[in-house]
């Protein structure tokens, strides 16, 4: 399959012709033991690659697997602390709010949160759980939450942290980043089609959503994943078998090509090169000094219509896409995506085209 577009953007991100095919196979019912060899196969190799004591594949976007831990953990009546610095943390505080009571805070667009920033807050909150975004997609920043979980977790506080766009590109597992619910989405670094959430949850987070009597919605109850994924390692509502067995592939080919320490080396690589490239290019970094993303690269032009034109004419004349900003970069911001099965070929063929057209 020959691709007619380079797809730079931070999701739904390239899908390789092996991992699209993987789908295109005779449908069978997801009340059948091949159905369940293919869940318990996902199951057990997303348990081992979060180290999670439990994980689940939801048919749905990132934002349904981040609901779902926010409905499954959070109560009512209890407090949770949200650090946010973008889109994606003001939409996490969103979810947060129908389910529990969220304490806010913010960084500007652009700054990171590190243990140093959040540390007051979190003393202050009396908050049962923290929830905050690891990579905030909208300007390319990593959120230091290794430190912050760990801190987090000794004031006893509950974890939640969307990874939607982090994983599988930047290091994370359960057992060094003491997180209790953790999800990323299947079309960012994975490389799989849209359409599904993964999460993972830590022994803590089994005990306190398995022990409620109420939990406010019927199809994000993971009580009743858990029971139907106990009994024969199905799911309680039909799944997206297709994207399912894409999955898989797409798994194969994270094996494949060494793993996850290979995988957050290549986009380590990328990252600091795409940097490197936009910078003598003339343009300025979105992310604070520290916090850059290893899966996105967010950076300014002097201008709103220099901007404008780069991006469109990229589209039209390279066929290569690429997208804009968020907040104050919203006009004058660009964003390349250097994530899941991208090459390093197609990342120079964007650099040199931008090259092209500044000329
Ligand atoms: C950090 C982050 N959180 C949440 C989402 C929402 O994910 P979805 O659109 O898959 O629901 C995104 C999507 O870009 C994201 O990057």
């Amino acid at each position: 399959m020959e691709f007619k577009n380079i797809l730079l953007a931070p999701g739904p991100v390239k899908v390789l012709p092996e991992i699209l095919q993987a789908q295109a196979r005779e449908m069978i019912t997801h009340r059948s033991s091949e159905f369940s060899a293919l869940y318990k196969d996902l199951v057990e190799r997303l348990r081992a690659y979060f180290q999670s004591e439990e994980a689940y594949v939801l048919t749905g976007s990132g934002a349904l697997g981040l609901e779902t831990l926010i409905a499954n953990l959070c109560l009512p009546n209890e407090k949770i602390i949200c650090l946010t610095n973008g889109e994606f943390g003001d939409k996490l505080v969103e979810t947060a709010n129908i389910y529990t009571n969220a304490i806010v805070h913010k960084q500007d667009d652009g700054n990171g949160w590190n243990l140093e920033r959040a540390k007051k807050a979190i003393d202050e909150s009396e908050a049962q759980a923290l929830a905050m975004v690891y990579n905030e997609t909208s300007y390319g920043v990593r959120n230091h939450i290794k430190e912050i979980c760990a801190y987090a977790k000794k004031k006893g506080m509950f974890v939640i942290i969307d990874g939607i766009s982090a994983w599988p590109g930047t290091p994370f597992n359960c057992f060094e980043f003491p997180v209790d619910g953790f999800v990323t989405g299947s079309q960012k670094g994975i490389g799989a089609p849209p359409g599904m959430a993964m999460i993972g949850l830590s022994k803590a987070a089994v005990e306190r959503y398995s022990n409620r009597k109420h939990i406010p919605s019927y199809y994000l109850d993971l009580r009743r994943h858990q029971k139907r994924y106990q009994k024969d390692q199905q799911t309680p509502n039909t799944p997206a078998i297709s994207l399912y067995w894409a999955l898989q592939k797409a798994f194969d080919v994270l094996d494949k090509n060494g793993g996850l320490l290979a995988c957050i080396k290549r986009h380590m690589d990328f990252s600091e090169y795409v940097r490197k490239r936009v910078l003598e290019l003339g343009f300025k970094l979105i992310a604070e000094k520290g916090f850059e993303s290893y899966t996105v690269t967010g950076f300014y032009a002097d201008s709103a219509e220099r901007a404008k034109m780069i991006k469109d004419k990229l589209a039209k004349e390279y066929k290569i896409k690429i997208v804009g900003s968020r907040g104050k970069f919203k006009d004058n911001g660009l964003r390349i995506a250097h994530m899941g099965n991208v090459t390093k070929q197609e990342l120079d063929a964007c650099l040199n085209a931008i090259e092209r057209i500044s000329e």
